[in-house]
């Protein structure tokens, strides 16, 4: 299960269950309300695709937190301490901790991804690049409790969870998320987190509706990975990509509304779907600084810095268990 392309890089795969997708999929799309979860956006044509959203103009929030990474780099490294272990969740795309690790110098970068594939890639690529960085990357959904591999106890331990990847989970799962990386940190352990702002609802509408539809297909790979990979039937072109700002749960939804009648086929079980019915796929919360320290207080952790770009349009926290 561990393999090394070069010296000082490591794979751990956890093997994150498969079943899962499977099961999920059946429940989310068996009940009267249908949804999926986000979080299966992120195969390897969806990870792509959320790159490119990343890149887009409309797409604030990874410009800014990249801006506040190297604005702010030196300070946040302060916080963290060198020479530890920092794991980073949900790595995905390398850019920001490509920033961090000039600020900080860890002795174990130890990112943690579902998706194997990029996750070998990214992880991979940032072990050439840092001969003297001991890398482990872990193939594990990191929403689900897990340990670190056993050589990797019992060191002064940070967290990097950028993105306001956060904001993807139902405030419950939130702080229980949250709970469970402070555990992961110890006593003495830092977690540097990314939390995007509340703002106008019109620059995060634009941000979840571009221009060049990349989001949709974004949304809509979701249903094409479902045929790929679960013997199913989806007529993709008879759904839309919708995304709006509900501003009395402050978060953005995504949804995927049935153009016209459809029954669909999965693995054998059949739904059907009426025009303008929905599949919740995606929520993204939105929090001002404050409502957020009170959401990690609540999970056990308390501020010890933040930082915010001049627009006021992302955060980044750093916050240690109590
Ligand atoms: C990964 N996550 C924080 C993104 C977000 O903004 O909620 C996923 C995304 N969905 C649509 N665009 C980007």
């Amino acid at each position: 299960m561990m393999g090394s392309v070069s010296h000082n890089f490591h794979f751990h795969d956890l093997q994150p269950a498969q079943d899962d997708f499977h099961t999920d999929v059946i429940a989310g799309l068996s009940g009267k309300t249908k949804y999926l979860s986000p979080k299966f956006f992120y195969d390897e044509q969806g990870s792509q695709l959320f790159d490119a959203i990343t890149r887009l103009p409309e797409y604030y929030p990874t410009r800014t937190e990249i801006g506040l990474l190297q604005r702010y780099g030196e300070d946040m490294a302060r916080l963290l301490g060198d020479d530890g272990i920092l794991v980073e969740l949900g790595s995905g795309s390398d850019t920001k901790i490509r920033v961090l690790l000039e600020a900080i110098q860890p002795q174990t970068y130890a990112p943690v991804d579902i998706c194997r594939e990029y996750l070998r890639m990214a992880a991979g690529a940032i072990a050439e690049d840092h001969p003297r960085l001991e890398v482990h990357a872990i193939c594990t959904d990191f929403t689900k409790p897990f340990a670190l591999p056993d050589l990797l106890d019992a060191r002064q331990r940070a967290a990097f969870f950028p993105g306001s990847s956060i904001g993807n989970f139902d405030p419950a799962q939130a702080r229980e998320l949250l709970r469970s990386i402070a555990r992961l940190l110890g006593p003495a352990g830092r977690l540097l987190i990314g939390v995007d702002l509340k703002k106008s609802p019109e620059l995060l509408h634009a941000a979840y509706n571009d221009d060049q539809g990349v989001t949709a297909k974004f949304n809509l790979n979701l249903l094409e990975r479902i045929n790929r990979e679960l013997d199913a039937d989806f007529d993709i072109d008879a759904f839309r990509h919708e995304a709006f700002y509900n501003e009395k749960l402050g978060r953005v939804e995504m949804h995927l509304v049935a153009t016209a009648p459809q029954r669909v086929r999965v693995n054998g079980c059949r739904f059907e779907f009426q025009p303008g019915e929905s599949i919740h796929t995606e929520n993204s919360y939105k929090f001002s600084i404050e409502e957020f320290q009170v959401l990690a207080a609540q999970s056990g952790l308390a501020s010890v810095q933040v930082w915010q770009d001049d627009d006021a349009l992302f955060s980044v926290h750093c916050l240690r268990p109590v």
